[in-house]
């Protein structure tokens, strides 16, 4: 290896199945290492052996950066860790504060591609999109009923969404055309863009009782994870649809399966769920008002090649000691 190669930065890459688009953009000006399973993601013990020496490391929201990890990472030199995904519930930010590695992320190239997939699952929701599909696949389709598989209407509804970032409000843009007659959002302020589009800012519990749809879209944060117990079920209305394209965690899943076991609430939409992968015998599979999606809000091609294109840049203009393209500042 002549010493020009040697002295080129050394990136650790957790996947060899990231979108070759960004990819190429560290090979060309890097020494990568790629973890080479597909099976599983990279286990916390061999990341820590595979850090050691790198600059920097490029990672998805399944790779934990534990405060283990981020002190062994602080210690070998790592100057930036690039996660392709928007969320950043999986890095311990408070143990990052105390380095100076950088963090990048990926938001904007994601947030329509997420929201539309969330509009998806609304309406496979709400008009009971794949319990029809079953219907016929099993053969139970017998004939035309004026009750058959009524479902509930986005004209003329309430929605209400608990967190109203870019996501959020995205999806709000993407509803208003059907005629919702309110928009309502909770979090942590009022938001200039929520006056823009004529949505009202209200405390989480009104949110609760007023809406018809609930769409969950803000980060998994600790004010933000377990929020949704099960006296929080109970504040909503019988027939409300609960959407969720968030991240599991700010749930309590088990109050969500009693919400809808029960008929607490009419049905969710879940693109998000704990465990990920959702064991297929879990109680949330077997359940006929409630639509499953493997976390794929993303997944476009186009949106997954912008989202490893842009952790690449990320890691290279640190490396080069340049802003970074979507750093996430502490
Ligand atoms: C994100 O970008 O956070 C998605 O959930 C993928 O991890």
């Amino acid at each position: 290896r002549s010493l020009k190669m040697s002295n080129r930065p050394k990136v650790f890459i957790s996947r060899s199945d990231y979108p070759e688009a960004g990819i190429k953009l560290l090979r060309d000006r890097c020494e990568i290492e790629v973890y080479n399973s597909l099976e599983k993601d990279v286990p916390t013990n061999e990341l820590l052996n595979k850090l050691v020496g790198k600059d920097a490391l490029f990672i998805t929201s399944k790779n934990k950066i534990n405060k283990e990890v981020v002190e062994a990472a602080g210690k070998n030199g790592v100057k930036v860790i690039a996660t392709m995904s928007v969320g950043l519930d999986h890095i311990d930010l408070e143990a990052i504060k105390r380095t100076s590695i950088k963090i990048g992320y990926t938001p904007d190239v994601l947030t329509e591609a997420t929201a539309e997939l969330t509009v998806a699952l609304l309406l496979a929701t709400s008009r009971r999109i794949v319990e029809g599909h079953k219907t016929i696949v099993s053969g139970e389709w017998k004939m035309w009923t004026p009750t058959f598989m009524c479902g509930q209407g986005l004209y003329k509804s309430i929605v209400g969404f608990v967190g109203f970032g870019r996501i959020g409000q995205s999806i709000a843009k993407k509803l208003i055309p059907f005629g919702t007659s309110k928009i309502l959002y909770s979090g942590p302020r009022r938001k200039h863009e929520g006056d823009q589009l004529g949505a009202e800012f209200i405390d989480f519990d009104s949110l609760l009782q007023q809406s018809d749809f609930v769409i969950v879209t803000c980060p998994l944060t600790s004010e933000t994870e377990g929020i949704f117990t099960a006296e929080k079920f109970s504040l909503m209305k019988r027939s409300a649809i609960f959407i969720n394209s968030a991240r599991g965690a700010i749930v309590d899943q088990e109050s969500l399966v009693h919400a809808l076991k029960n008929k607490i609430i009419a049905a969710a939409g879940l693109d998000v769920m704990t465990p990920e992968p959702l064991p297929k015998d879990h109680p949330l599979v077997s359940l006929d008002n409630c639509v499953l999606t493997p976390h794929i809000g993303s997944a476009t091609l186009e949106t997954r090649d912008e989202m490893c294109i842009l952790t690449a840049k990320n890691i290279l203009a640190a490396l080069d000691g340049e802003k970074m393209p979507a750093e996430y500042i502490l």
